[in-house]
């Protein structure tokens, strides 16, 4: 079952959000950020809490270095692990999109099976949502989204800007961990939703093939995003 948790503004999804993650920091769990603006305020909120326990990743990357101004790692230093003091600063693997696309998928995912082993269950993955209900690197009608082997694949075309390779989670992945949660806002953003997380949802949409089993699905929105679904 989905769990929709609507709040009056994006503010109050950030602080929801920011919530969450800082509570499975200090359980120690495996956390894959989210790229995209909306979670930036999220990670703002979490540069006094203590993440030493941690160990953070990410669903998606672009296929550039890291101080890249596309790159999703970049942002999450900008917003987050810059400020962190020293003994709250979690252990950090980010995608290596400097090597290519290929390389940087093929590393990411060995590194994950190193980790985690052969059937890695993430505690906490965190996601947005595109106006074309794309997630992750996921886009409508594009290879990535059919991958039924991988954990992690090159997406060598993005289905929107900024038009660079990237590398991505697969829904396997994505669907194997323990608590996936959507943060989406602001009106553009409603008619996604609706393809999303709508009863029928639309199997055109990848984000409506995010359904986490045995795990959680929690959809953090703004009262503009949820006018996309009927409660
Ligand atoms: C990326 C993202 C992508 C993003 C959505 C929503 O790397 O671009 O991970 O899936 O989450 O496009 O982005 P916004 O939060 O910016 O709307």
């Amino acid at each position: 079952m989905t769990d929709f948790q609507i709040q009056a503004d994006a503010a109050g999804v950030a602080a929801a959000a920011a919530e969450r993650i800082g509570s499975v920091a200090a359980a120690g769990g495996h956390i894959a950020l989210a790229g995209g603006s909306t979670p930036e305020r999220a990670y703002e909120l979490l540069r006094e809490t203590d993440l030493h326990g941690a160990t953070l990743w990410f669903s998606d990357d672009r296929a550039v270095g890291p101080e890249a101004p596309d790159s999703n790692y970049a942002m999450a230093a900008r917003s987050l692990l810059d400020h962190l003091a020293e003994p709250h600063r979690p252990r950090v693997h980010r995608i290596e999109g400097e090597l290519g696309p290929e390389a940087a998928a093929d590393r990411y995912q060995a590194l994950i099976r190193a980790e985690m082993g052969e059937r890695p269950e993430f505690d906490l993955v965190l996601l947005g949502l595109g106006p074309d209900a794309h997630t992750a690197s996921l886009f409508p009608g594009k290879p990535a989204v059919g991958e039924s082997g991988r954990l992690v694949v090159a997406v060598p075309e993005a289905g929107m800007e900024p038009w660079v390779p990237r590398v991505t989670f697969t829904l396997p992945l994505l669907n194997a961990a323990r608590e996936v949660i959507f943060l989406v806002s602001g009106a553009d953003k409603a008619p996604a939703v609706a393809r999303a997380f709508g009863e029928p949802a639309d199997p055109g949409s990848p984000a409506a093939h995010v359904r986490p089993d045995p795990g959680q699905l929690v959809v953090m929105l703004d009262e503009e995003a949820a006018a996309g679904i009927v409660r």
